[in-house]
């Protein structure tokens, strides 16, 4: 079980959940640029680059803050490619761990650098990439673990990601960058285990690329993180082999920025108190389920074990176990506290469950926006 990264309510402890439909994510747009700050600083003290990472956090309504504070974004493919160039703003990294025939060309006209998985993908495409003006880029796979669970590492034994550098004899000739990805909500230790790991490779091979990118993981907006020995890393890198760096974080730009407001549907009892809720994991937040984990709830407090669940067929649809004070009534409202970064991206409608609407509150002057609400036409539209 993975703990959960939060360090808090925050200034969510002072909203009103009622303000919002449930389900909803509530993102504060405060947070938010204080998250964004510190990458800029971070990226301005050490002269490296941030994308954010879209698969993470792609809420376009916020991409003029965040493109007004980082270099750019990095995508998996075509469309977060697309959401790129019509959103936000700066450089586009695009990688994907293969690119299909068909898509390519659109891909390489929109990105400014493609990361290829393998040389196998770099030989085939690196052609037509070179023609639509992007930068080609080989993902290597350190062989150095670091995240906690298998799921989440790319390092996995047997690993589709990135080309393992024992297999990696040369690099080749009309390559700009090398790319490596290994790390999960992660301090500062287990990057400097990973560069100690592959620093070898690196410096062997120094002066065939111009940039480094050590992808995301890194949770940089947290409080504890160290960001003065990050700062260090990167400019000893930049430094030592002659590279400008680049970090490519998701989690980190949304790290305790929003909330998922949902709602008490029902209370039975079944060996305690079993809470329905409009919250469903599976189809909301589906790393619950899959990582797992138990997302702390705001204002948790009382002596009563409630077990919280979705309203969908899955009866692994748990959110988990949480103190209230007493048994809670139909229609009391909850909220689950860092649910910006993979949680948006990840949703779906499975049993018909509604996806949770979309708002933004400035912490600051107390303002809310609802900026999206979704109907039944969305869950109609998905099939045919
Ligand atoms: C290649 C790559 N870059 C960046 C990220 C973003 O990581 P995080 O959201 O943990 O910072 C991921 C996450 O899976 C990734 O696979």
């Amino acid at each position: 079980m993975l703990r959960t990264q939060s360090s808090g309510a925050g200034r969510f402890a002072d909203f009103d959940l009622s303000r919002v439909p449930s389900p909803c994510f509530v993102i504060d747009e405060v947070r938010l640029r204080e998250n964004l700050e510190v990458l800029r600083g971070v990226s301005e003290a050490a002269d490296t680059k941030v994308l954010l990472a879209l698969k993470a956090f792609s809420m376009w309504a916020v991409a003029p803050l965040i493109s007004d504070h980082l270099t750019g974004t990095c995508a998996s493919g075509l469309w977060e490619a697309k959401l790129a160039r019509n959103h936000f703003g700066g450089e586009l990294a695009t990688y994907a761990p293969a690119f299909k025939p068909s898509e390519f060309d659109e891909i390489a006209a929109l990105s400014d650098h493609i990361v290829f998985n393998s040389t196998a993908q770099f030989e085939r495409y690196s052609a037509q990439a070179k023609a639509a003006g992007a930068d080609l880029a080989l993902r290597i796979n350190p062989e150095h673990s670091e995240a906690e669970i298998e799921l989440y590492d790319p390092c996995a034994v047997g690993s589709r990601l990135g080309h393992p550098i024992s297999k990696l004899d040369t690099l080749p000739d009309n390559i700009s960058g090398l790319h490596l990805h290994n790390l999960c909500e992660q301090g500062l230790e287990p990057l400097k285990r990973t560069i100690a790991a592959v620093r070898p490779f690196l410096e062997a091979h120094k002066g065939k690329y111009q940039w480094l990118n050590l992808g995301g993981g890194h949770l940089v907006t947290r409080n504890d993180y160290d960001r003065g020995g990050l700062i260090e890393i990167l400019k000893e890198l930049s430094e030592d082999l002659g590279v400008q760096t680049y970090i490519e974080p998701g989690t980190a730009i949304g790290f305790d920025a929003a909330i998922l407001v949902g709602e008490v549907l029902d209370v039975t009892e079944n060996n305690g108190p079993v809470g329905i809720t409009d919250i469903s994991p599976t189809c909301h937040m589906p790393d619950v389920i899959e990582a797992p984990y138990r997302p702390a709830m705001l204002g948790e407090a009382g002596a009563l074990d409630v077990r919280l669940g979705g309203a969908s067929c899955l009866s692994g649809d748990i959110i988990g176990s949480y103190k209230f004070d007493g048994v809670p009534q139909s229609g009391q409202r909850i909220a689950f506290l860092d649910q910006a970064h993979y949680t948006m991206v990840k949703t779906t409608t499975f049993n018909g469950a509604h996806l949770p609407s979309l708002a933004i509150w400035n912490s600051d002057t107390d303002a809310l926006r609802i900026i999206k609400q979704f109907d039944y036409e969305d869950f109609e539209g998905r099939l045919s």
